[in-house]
């Protein structure tokens, strides 16, 4: 990822179609990889077959690109309403008559080529949703979060594997897990300079954090392995009334994918099964999972504040960091992002990534779940549409943060937020421990 802030008019043309490219590939493998039943079957209630995924990427694209920057004729209106996620919830999508696999192939093929069309002919400016090709930055980023999605939806599904990826470095030391105290004051959260951020990113706004704790790694499985055997499922001190209710509810009893053989847990990866890596950040927990295991901790999740000012704070300025370890774009030696891996990293395993006071893997790995309800910024304005994350604005939802292994480098910023339910366990999402500091622990 290069800044887009920086680049002139050619070379942003060229990223922005690289970019483009780059997502495609993705989607290309996540839907060559399995055969045209397992493309229209529904792998689970909570996710859309992968081939309403495929199509909808076209018609989101189609809508956008073609039609509103383009202004070009429609492709497919037809199709308009199958794919708008607000018309239908995921669980009914198998039932509509949806484009088969063939026909979304060529749709999104022929949508692709009018938008490179447009994308060399459409003057980069004149209008804030062609400014530094934002509406194409925001369609790139639509793809990978759906190519996330669709990652999700294979780990969902059951039989043979299929998707094949190396393992994710390993630490040159052990990472011993310790705290880290980032001091109070105020810090500038959000952006208003990053391009191709989006709306709920936005405006840059000042935020007094008083000062707090926050563990130097995320929570690995070979902790929470501590929590479930030493009964934290099945004790109710440690549960919100709301986290109780689903715990009991859902009969949980670990995190989603991990299953108990004679006294060995193993988890269940991409089909694969195998043993519980102990030292790697624990994934596929919910809200209400995170919640109890900080309680039980002696703890507590981060604030939104607080996780963004770990990532961001630079010591030695006022100024807010786009990144842990400064300006720079991810590179694979910062973080564990883009499915170059199909599992998190062992803690410790990206010291290049770690942030001027020591906290690690706050980028890349899993999802961050946070303390905070997902609202609008100061200032919040809806841009290009109330749909994109207005409509979710409120207590229902939880926000996430940092991005996983799934997440690719063009959808995850310093300031990139994520929401969802806080039942929700299929995502790559962990979490990390924060705590108030005592008096006499701050200089
Ligand atoms: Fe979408």
């Amino acid at each position: 990822m290069t800044n887009t802030a920086d680049l002139g008019a050619e070379a942003l043309r060229d990223h922005v179609a690289a970019q483009l490219t780059r997502a495609r590939e993705r989607s290309a493998l996540l839907t060559d990889a399995v055969d045209d039943d397992d493309l229209v079957r529904q792998h689970s209630k909570l996710m859309s077959p992968l081939v309403w995924d495929l199509a909808h990427i076209g018609n989101q694209e189609e809508l956008w690109l073609v039609r509103d920057v383009g202004g070009r004729e429609p492709v497919r209106r037809d199709i308009d309403e199958l794919y708008d996620a607000f018309q239908h919830p995921r669980a009914a999508r198998p039932t509509l008559p949806l484009l088969g696999p063939g026909e979304a192939r060529s749709y999104v093929r022929e949508v692709r080529d009018k938008v490179l069309d447009v994308l060399e002919r459409t003057p980069l400016e004149g209008r804030r949703l062609l400014d530094r090709a934002f509406a194409f930055g925001m369609i790139v980023q639509h793809e990978q979060q759906h190519d996330e999605t669709m990652l999700a939806t294979h780990q969902l599904r059951t039989g043979a594997p299929v998707l094949h990826a190396p393992d994710p470095p390993k630490p040159v030391v052990a990472h011993r897990v310790d705290e880290v105290i980032v001091p109070g004051g105020r810090f500038t959260m959000g952006t208003s300079a990053e391009p191709w951020a989006l709306d709920n990113e936005r405006p840059a706004h000042a935020v007094e954090v008083p000062p707090f704790a926050i563990e130097s790694v995320p929570v690995t499985c070979g902790r929470y392995l501590e929590f479930v055997e030493g009964g934290g499922y099945d004790d109710r001190r440690w549960w919100s009334d709301g986290g109780w209710a689903f715990r009991v509810e859902a009969n949980l009893v670990a995190p989603r994918f991990w299953d108990k053989h004679g006294q060995t847990w193993t988890r269940r990866r991409f089909g694969v099964v195998e043993e519980i890596p102990h030292d790697e950040p624990v994934v596929h927990v919910s809200f209400h999972e995170a919640d109890a295991f900080a309680r039980w901790a002696g703890k507590r999740l981060p604030t939104e504040a607080e996780w963004e000012k770990a990532a961001r704070h630079d010591p030695d300025g006022d100024r807010s960091r786009r990144f842990p370890w400064g300006d720079e774009d991810p590179e694979p030696r910062h973080a564990n992002l883009g499915q170059r891996h199909l599992r998190p990293a062992p803690v410790g395993a990206y010291p290049d990534g770690a942030s001027p006071l020591g906290v690690h893997q706050l980028i890349g790995d899993v999802w961050e779940w946070t303390a905070t309800d997902f609202y609008g910024y100061p200032g919040f304005q809806a841009f290009p549409y109330r749909e994109y994350s207005e409509v979710f604005f409120g207590p229902e939802y939880k926000v996430l943060r940092g991005g996983s292994f799934g997440t690719d480098p063009a959808a995850c910023r310093g300031t990139f937020r994520n929401w969802d339910y806080p039942i929700r366990r299929q995502i790559f999402a962990g979490f990390r421990l924060a705590r108030d500091v005592r008096s006499g622990e701050v200089r």
